[in-house]
Order: structure tokens, then C-alpha cells, then sequence
């Protein structure tokens, strides 16, 4: 691993006491160029604009024009938004309640408790507060905890929190049900782009190859919200994600076309986007949309990311059944590892990467 990817270029200022220590202005790293606050863009949050929402309960029975309606509803997502909720998805709510405060209860612990897993940039996992080692970057209003859930060899519970004690449990629970939906998800994409069944799957190594990682973010309060962001507009560099949000504050907004649209969680939902190599496998029939979290003054917000990933050194490259002369191969093939590494290195800048990798267009 490269050097310089070992260590911060700058001593880490947790976001959470900054807010806490009642400061009534943000200090200027956090401050976003006025081109990138959120103050300045065309926001679609009147309450009839959202997202897609998707029940999946057909696909669970027999009826097999409801599955066909169903499956026609998540393509159409994909394609238009790249983003969707789904309610009955299988997932149990109490367990989803549960990982919701179980990780409130983390973050809430104090600084010391949680400084013991601080983490750093060659692998990422434990409790951070920046992305990217650019000295002097624009940071974001937000404190994370990243670990991996699979695949089985890089499952390490022993940096997973120790606290709150129901935590390692609550993960390797909430892994196991995510990542069953994650699966059920990518065979929906798969027959939707005319693959077989499980041709999304066996591209990212197989359910023992997977990679899913888990990114909890928390926002904290903001006195300034207009001039930040808590995470910055960017698409998921892997597979897919599926994200459990904050039941009572929104902050997710998705780009469509020109403006931004804030999607207001149904209950018991999850929300699902494609990522980065999604649009590479598809070639482009599917994109990794680019979305942001705002913040706001009144209520910290928690987020549950899973990352479902391509095994990183498989090579990703579009499905030569969706290759014509029509439509060339838009990307190159390349490893989930070595586009990582721009990102881990760079920051998430937009769409800047998958659009950069395109051959032809
Ligand atoms: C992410 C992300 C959105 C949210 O973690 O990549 O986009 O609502 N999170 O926290
Ligand atoms: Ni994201």
C-alpha cells in the first residue's frame, strides 16, 4: 500500500464535539465553495416529489403477472432515478429499529470510548470523520464508522465496537439480512437487463466473494447548514448500496437532471441506488446517480450504508450481452481495488471517475 495513504495529512477533529461545543459558526474547512452549497441549487422537496417506492411483496408469491409488475417497476427505477425504496422486502422492522439505536447508542457514547477505533486511510475501517488525504480539503459534516461484513476473511469483529455490547451482535445480524437482500436485488437487476438470474452475482465472485461493507454515518447538528454539506455530492464507487435512513430526519437528496430532489423516507423502507460498477456492468443502462446529505440545524441524523461490492480483483467490465455495434463497451475493464484507490486517494469528486473511465461516447 502506498505511503501516503497511511496516515491523515491533518490532525482528525471528530464533527460531532465540534458541534457539541456549541460553536454558532462552522469553521472554514467545512465551509463549501458557493458553487457546492446547497443553499444555491434548485431543490424539489415539495412533498409530491420522491424517489420511487417499491413494494416487493409480489415477488415472494405466486402471481406471476404481479412479479412481472413488480420487476417492471424496479427496471424502470434503475434506469430513470438509479435510485428506489422497497418496503416488504423481508427484512424484519424490529431489526431495523434496532440497528438504528444500537448505532445512535455508539455515537453517543463518549469521545474516549469511541477514539479507540479510530481509523486510517489504508483501510478505512473503524471511526472516522474525513474521506480522502488531500491536504487542505473541503471536509464534510459528518462522523462514520466503516467495517466489513464480508467476505468471511476480512469479517473482524474484534474491530467492530465493543460497545454498546449488543453492537458486534446487532451487525453480524443485520449483515446477514442485508446482505439477503442485497442478493435478492441483484438477481431483479440482473433478469431486468435480459442476464440470467444470477449473472450480476457470479461478475462480483459469487455469494462467498462479495464484498459488503457497512458505513454508519452520523451527522451531527450544524449551526450553518447552508454553507456545508454533510456528505458531499458524489455516486457509490461499488455494486450496489442499500441504505437504512434516519426515520425522522430526511437529508439524502438525489440529483434529477439539473436540480436535486429530497427523498422523504417511507417507513420501514430501504433505499436502494446503483453504484459505480453497476453502471460499468451495465453498460450505462443503469446509473450510479449522484446523490448528497444536507444538514440542519434541529436533529442529528443516522445512516446504515451497506456497500454491496464486486470481489475487489475481479475485473468489472460490461456484459458482452449488452455490447453491440450499436453500443460499444463504454468502459474498460478494471478491478473494484484499482478504482478504489483513486477514490481513497482523491475524495469523492461527483461522477468525476466512472465518467472519466468512459472509451467512446
Ligand atoms: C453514503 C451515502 C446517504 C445518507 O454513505 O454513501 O450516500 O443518507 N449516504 O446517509
Ligand atoms: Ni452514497
Amino acid at each position: 500500500m502506498m505511503k501516503c495513504l497511511q496516515s491523515w495529512p491533518e490532525p482528525i477533529v471528530r464533527v460531532q464535539s465540534l458541534a457539541q461545543s456549541g460553536i454558532k459558526t462552522i469553521p472554514e474547512l467545512y465551509i463549501k465553495p458557493p458553487c457546492k452549497r446547497p443553499s444555491n441549487d434548485l431543490v424539489l422537496d415539495d412533498a409530491t416529489v420522491n424517489i420511487p417506492v417499491i413494494d416487493l411483496q409480489a415477488l415472494a408469491g405466486d402471481d406471476q403477472s404481479l412479479r412481472e409488475t413488480t420487476l417492471q417497476l424496479v427496471s424502470s427505477a434503475c434506469r430513470e432515478w438509479g435510485f428506489f425504496q422497497v418496503v416488504n422486502h423481508g427484512v424484519s422492522h424490529e431489526l431495523m429499529k434496532r440497528a438504528r439505536e444500537t448505532w445512535r447508542e455508539f455515537f453517543e457514547q463518549p469521545l474516549e470510548v469511541k477514539q479507540e477505533y479510530s481509523n486510517n486511510p489504508s483501510t478505512y475501517e473503524g471511526y472516522g470523520s474525513r474521506l480522502g488525504v488531500e491536504k487542505g480539503a473541503i471536509l464534510d459534516w459528518s462522523d462514520y464508522y466503516f467495517l466489513h461484513y464480508m467476505p468471511p476473511e476480512l469479517r473482524k469483529p474484534t474491530k467492530w465496537p465493543a460497545l454498546p455490547s449488543s453492537c458486534r451482535n446487532l451487525i453480524e445480524e443485520y449483515g446477514e439480512e442485508a446482505t439477503r437482500l442485497c442478493g435478492r436485488l441483484m438477481k431483479m437487476l440482473s433478469l431486468n437487463l435480459g442476464l440470467g438470474e444470477d449473472y450480476l452475482l457470479n461478475a462480483f465472485g459469487g455469494e462467498e466473494n462479495v464484498g459488503a461493507c457497512l458505513r454508519v454515518n452520523f451527522y451531527p447538528k450544524c449551526p450553518q447548514p447552508d454553507l456545508t454539506l454533510g456528505i458531499s455530492a458524489h455516486s457509490d464507487p461499488g455494486g450496489m448500496t442499500l441504505l437504512l435512513p434516519d426515520e425522522d430526519v430526511a437529508g439524502l437528496q438525489v440529483r434529477k437532471g439539473d436540480s436535486w430532489v429530497t427523498v422523504k423516507p417511507v417507513p420501514n423502507a430501504f433505499i436502494v441506488n446503483m453504484g459505480d460498477q453497476m453502471q460499468v456492468l451495465s453498460n450505462a443502462i443503469y446509473k450510479s446517480v449522484e446523490h448528497r446529505v444536507i444538514v440542519n440545524s434541529v436533529k442529528d441524523r443516522v445512516s446504515l450504508a451497506m456497500f454491496y461490492n464486486p470481489k475487489s480483483d475481479l475485473l468489472i467490465e460490461p456484459a458482452k450481452a449488452l455490447v453491440t455495434n450499436d453500443r460499444p463497451a463504454l468502459y474498460p475493464a478494471m478491478t473494484f481495488d484499482e478504482y478504489r484507490l483513486y477514490i481513497r486517494t482523491k475524495g469523492l469528486w461527483g461522477k468525476s471517475q466512472v465518467e472519466s473511465l468512459k472509451t467512446h461516447e
